[in-house]
């Protein structure tokens, strides 16, 4: 039996739900505990890309339970339309995916002021996904929010929204955007409301029941380990807690149920938005984005790409807790002549082997580089440790000292059977 939390290492999109979806066929539950649909969590099943934004990635596997937990939040409209693609695609929902009635409503106001703030701030913006999350999670904090249990409550809903649009129409009128109808998001929202009330109920103890039960629970991170709202190059971050103890909070089961934590990386680093990136690079950004890889699975933004950064995941492993290792994505460098690998951080005279709170000095950081030749020839075949190049076995086992944990999982291909599980 093992409850295992699954974080990403880096800066989000580390494939994470590639991961989520091969330690699916061994788990009974996967959770969603924080972030919303700003994720988007992309898997490849026989050819067919699915891409996930709310809905837990194991939903792909039959006789699996979702549950979407307290710590998410949750845009009813755009769940509702996941869950519509989702059953196009022939992916059997009802009896098998749960939402918290806690769970926090991100509404339209949420995406509106999202954008105006990022207006506001010019070339200082965050680059957000524009969905809300941030003055969503801010209306949490400042305990101003709706949340699930009053969306399916069409009296409470009404009232409540009534004078939440109110106030937030004050504010878009000072931003100078358009005030929001009322009545048109009450009914959009009601409409919602209705779709997804079976879905509904107390996570917690549906939770609780599983683990006395002894079911195996898989909690799916959504974000990245740096965009973290308190371990995260600050602001440049996400509005939740995307390191390890976000998924007790978001799901209200208590740290010592958790026996793993499996650490998504990829064999390089991206980002997508604003922020200090200290490896990044434009040579090997040109090379990925001409092979048409790294855009955004929700925005389709180009991600920022650099060479893999070993100071940062380090400290990943440290504040996540991380025992084990999946690397990514090791087929995107199977043409590199020369693989560098980030070991320190210099500024000026000073050299770093963590990260540096201080933003500013963060930007100014130089990385300081070792070198790997690289293995040129395609791993995208191999199955086994042993079918995986000399030099690429030799990469990521340096990858994984360097980082602080055991690496158990080398993906080389975004399909279900390119992964290998390293002996
Ligand atoms: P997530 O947000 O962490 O789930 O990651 P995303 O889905 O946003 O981005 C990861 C991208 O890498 C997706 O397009 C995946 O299909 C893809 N991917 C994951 N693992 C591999 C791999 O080993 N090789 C290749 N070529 N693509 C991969
Ligand atoms: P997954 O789960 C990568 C980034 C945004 C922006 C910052 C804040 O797919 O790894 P937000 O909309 O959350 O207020 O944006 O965080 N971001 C992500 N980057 N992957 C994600 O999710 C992300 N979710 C948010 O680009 O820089
Ligand atoms: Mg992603």
């Amino acid at each position: 039996m093992a409850n295992t939390i699954l974080v990403g290492a880096q800066w989000g999109d580390e494939g994470k739900g590639k991961i989520i979806d091969v330690l699916t066929e061994s788990a009974d539950i996967v959770v969603r505990t924080q972030g919303g649909n700003n994720a988007g969590h992309t898997v490849h099943i026989r050819g067919q890309k699915y891409i996930l934004h709310l809905v837990p990635s194991g939903i792909l596997r039959k006789k699996k339970i979702c549950v979407i937990g307290n710590g998410v939040v949750v845009d009813p409209v755009s769940l509702v339309e996941e869950i519509r693609v989702l059953k196009q695609l022939g992916i059997r929902i009802g009896g098998n995916l749960f939402l918290s009635e806690t769970a926090h409503v991100v509404l339209p106001y949420h995406r509106e002021l999202d954008a105006q703030r990022e207006i506001l701030k010019g070339k200082n913006k965050i680059g957000t996904t524009k969905r809300g999350i941030g003055p969503a999670y801010g209306d949490k904090a400042a305990r101003t929010g709706l949340r699930v249990i009053d969306l399916v409550n069409p009296k409470r809903f009404k009232q409540l929204l009534e004078l939440k649009i109110k106030e937030n129409n004050e504010i878009l009128r000072a931003f100078g955007a358009q005030p929001l109808s009322f009545k048109k998001v009450l009914a959009e929202y009601r409409a919602a409301g209705d779709y997804l009330a079976p879905f509904v109920t107390n996570t917690v103890i549906l939770l609780h029941e599983a683990v006395r039960r002894g079911d195996d629970i898989l909690f799916e991170g959504a974000q990245g380990t740096f965009l973290d709202i308190d371990h995260g190059t600050y602001p440049f971050v996400t509005s939740s807690n995307t390191t390890a103890g976000g998924s007790c909070t978001g799901s209200g089961i208590p740290p010592h149920r958790i026996d793993r934590v499996v650490g998504v990386m990829k064999a390089y680093t991206t980002r997508v938005g604003e922020g200090p990136l200290p490896t990044e690079n434009a040579e090997i950004a040109d090379m990925l984005h001409a092979m048409g890889r790294e855009f955004g699975a929700t925005t389709g933004r180009p991600r920022r790409c650099g060479w893999f950064d070993s100071v940062a995941t380090r400290h990943a492993c440290m504040v996540n807790g991380i025992d084990e290792l999946a690397v990514t994505n090791i087929d995107g460098l199977d043409s590199v002549e020369t693989i560098k690998v980030c070991i320190g951080y210099r500024d000026g005279r000073q050299r770093f082997d963590y990260v540096p709170n201080d933003i500013e000095l963060l930007a100014r950081c130089q990385p300081v580089y070792a070198e790997f030749r690289g293995w040129r020839s395609p791993t995208h075949e191999a199955r086994s440790w042993k079918e995986l190049p000399a030099k690429t076995r030799s990469y990521l086992k340096a990858l994984a000292e360097l980082t602080g944990a055991k690496l158990t999982i080398a993906s080389v291909g975004p399909g279900r059977e390119q992964t290998i599980f390293v002996p």
